[in-house]
Formats: C-alpha cells, structure tokens, sequence
C-alpha cells in the first residue's frame, strides 16, 4: 500500500460504477449468471476455494462484503479475510477450521470467557484436548506442546487481566514446531498490530467493537495466511458463516474513522490513567502505561498503539461498595461490547473471566474492566472522581 493507512481507510472501496462515495448495500440471495456455461464455471472454481471476485451464490456474500473483505486484506496484510456474523463467530471458525480429533489445542490461560467454553467444553466432545499455558511465561507455553499440538491460540492481551506475550517468540516457535497460531487481536485492532504480518496464520477481530465502532453492528473478521487459507475456506463452506450486506456496509462506515477514533481512545485513556496513578484506592492499573512494566515492553515490542480498554484493581472490605462505585457512574454504561464511542464499566465477577488457573486477585481486591469513550476526558474523570468516593 503506498498511501498512509489513515488515508487509505478514507479512500478506498468508492463506488466507480455508480459514482457515489460509498459501496452500495447489494442484498442478493439470487446470483444471476448468462448462461448455464458461466455458472458452471464459476463454480468450479468456487468449489476448489480459487478466489474469484464474485459469488454465485448470497451465502458467500455481495459486492458489499467483497468491498470490506478487500478494505480489511490491506489492513491486515493478510491473504484474505472471512467474514462472519459475530466476533465469536470469527473466534469458531478458527479454530474448528483447524483442530481434529486426536489434535491438541495449546491456548493461554486469559482468552475470552466463550473461547474457554468452546475449547475445553465443545472441542472435547470431538476429541480434541485443550492444554492451558501461563500466560506470562514463554517457558511453560513451550513445555506445553507436544506431537499432537496443531494448533496455539493467543489472546493478547488478556482478556480482562491484560497480560502481554512476547508474539515474536510464539510465532516463530510454532513455525519451528509446524504448528498453526491463531490471535484474538480484537483490542489493538489491525490498526495498531498486524499479526499476520507477523507471521501468525489467523488473526481475529470482532467487528462489533473499534471497526464498526457505534454499538449497533454484530460482526467478525478472520484474516489469513496463504497457508491456512483453504482449511477455513472449507470449514466457512460447509458451515455457513457470513456477515449481512447491511452490517457489512456499516463496519465500512465505522472503518472510515477507525484511525481517529483509536487515537481518542488512547488520549483520554492515558488522560484518565494519569488522573487514576493519583488515586490510593486504586491498586493497579492493567494497561500498558508504565515505561519500566514488562507489559508496556511487550506491548512496545509488537504495537503501535492501544485501545481504550483496560482494568482497575480496587481494595475494599466491603463489596457492596465497591458495586456502589460502579453504580454512581453517570457517564460509564454498565454493560458489554466495549469498543464503541461511550465509556463502560463492568465489576468483574468471577463469573466473566471463567476458569483461571494462573490469575489470582488478592483478598479484598476487586477487579472493575473499563472501555474509556470519546467523551470529553476531564467530564469522565470528574464522574471517577465523584464516584470512587463511595469505595470504604
Ligand atoms: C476479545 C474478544 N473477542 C471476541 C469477542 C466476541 O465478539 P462478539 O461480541 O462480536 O461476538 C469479544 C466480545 O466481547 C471479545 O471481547
């Protein structure tokens, strides 16, 4: 790509045909084709998982997805990307499109809460075993593989506890091992890392957080390598994943101010975790902020930026106020699907994170995850102030 990626997100995918500065929204089920010989023909090649820049069929999707699929390629640097409906979605298609029966699964110990259910409850029932690895040290991943490892999975960072992994290792261990990397890459977004660039084989986003960016699309995208390439476009055919003409034209949408969107969120975060390094109820703060943190190194190493999520550990006795803390916001939304333009907060209940075996608050502390929006820094940090009052 020879514009700035800032620019090439404003750019791209125009509507030449019909002159509108946007892709049009084509819903299609129906294909038309002119003659019995060109279907035939485009199915043939379809049917091999030859690329080809029209389907034959809505299932695969409409000009409107192929513009998104070719904006998110550039962006991820990646030989292709699927779409699908949700971010899980993106998350399934992964790694069901790689592991078998009799495979081993090798996955850090802080992935999302569903991703931990889809691997050690559903991947069981196929035979397939999930192996937990220590997220903070490389030393145990590497102890963890064995023949049967097929595939790594890493969620970076982690999900609610924002531990960093040092990528470059992993990657070039499991090509070492002939072993397939899959990342949950939904925080820093292929804006601020690209890890198929960096030699991962499958890179999810959910689409639902900073690529759409409102709060009002569901969406997944999983880019990948030439190599793994025709194992999920087979386990995408037979499966039926596929994102809708409308959410795809929404991501596009959302996509066009990805760049200054990201950059806000990152402002006001670093804005409000100066106001919040003040704050004695505040034990840590679980983002890379801090220049001497082995996290802030390992994030330096790979990104070139980060997002507005990140965590708080409070200390109380007292729960019930701590609840109250979070209650009082008036500007932080109780609620999910962080990545929009507002501000969130969750008490993470144990609940959230699922099984862990390597992460352990101390007694008394309570973790709180917070999306830092695109509200005015100083208002958001005025409501903390308000607020953090009621911890006793
Ligand atoms: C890290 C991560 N990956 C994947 C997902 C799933 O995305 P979606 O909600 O779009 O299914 C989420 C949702 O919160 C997430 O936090």
């Amino acid at each position: 790509m020879s514009k700035s990626l800032k620019t090439f997100l404003i750019a791209a995918e125009k509507d030449n045909l019909n002159k509108s500065a946007n892709p049009a929204i084509v819903r299609a089920s129906t294909i038309y084709f002119k003659s019995i010989q060109e279907m035939q023909k485009l199915q043939k090649k379809i049917g091999k998982g030859v690329k080809t820049d029209y389907f034959d069929y809505g299932r695969q999707g409409s000009q409107t997805s192929i513009a998104l699929q070719n904006i998110l390629k550039e962006l991820e640097q990646s030989y292709h990307v699927f779409l699908t409906q949700t971010g899980f979605g993106a998350v399934a298609l992964a790694i069901m499109s790689i592991c078998r029966p009799g495979d081993e699964i090798v996955i850090s110990d802080c992935v999302y809460r569903p991703t931990q259910k889809l691997t050690s409850q559903l991947l069981k029932e196929f035979n397939v075993k999930t192996i937990w690895y220590n997220p903070n040290s490389f030393d145990d991943l590497k102890q963890k593989v064995t023949k049967k490892t097929k595939l790594i999975y890493v969620e970076n960072p982690g999900s609610n506890s924002f531990e960093f992994q040092d990528l470059g290792k992993i990657v070039s261990f499991a090509k070492r091992k002939k072993i397939y990397t899959a990342i949950d890459n939904t925080w820093a977004t292929a804006y601020f890392f690209k890890p198929i660039k960096l030699g991962f084989d499958l890179s999810i986003t959910s689409a639902t957080k900073y690529y759409s960016g409102h709060s009002d699309v569901m969406a997944g995208t999983l880019a990948v390598s030439k190599k793994v390439y025709k194992k999920v476009w087979w386990y995408n055919h037979v499966s039926g994943y596929r994102l809708s003409a409308d959410d795809a034209y929404l991501v596009i949408r959302g996509l066009r101010t990805l760049s200054l969107r990201l950059e806000k969120h990152q402002e006001n975060t670093l804005k409000v975790i100066k106001w919040m390094t003040k704050q004695k109820k505040i034990v840590k703060i679980l983002y890379p902020y801090k220049p001497s943190s082995k996290e802030y190194k390992l994030w330096k190493k790979y990104y070139s930026g980060a997002s507005g999520l990140l965590s708080i550990i409070v200390k109380s006795k007292s729960k019930s106020s701590v609840y109250k803390f979070v209650n009082s916001l008036k500007l932080f939304g109780i609620g999910y699907s962080w990545g929009g333009y507002s501000s969130l907060a969750i008490y993470n209940h144990p609940v959230e994170m699922g099984k862990r075996f390597f992460f352990k608050l101390e007694k008394n502390c309570h973790l709180i995850r917070l999306h830092i929006g695109l509200e005015d820094p100083n208002d958001l940090i005025n409501d903390l102030k308000k607020s953090i009052k009621f911890i006793k």
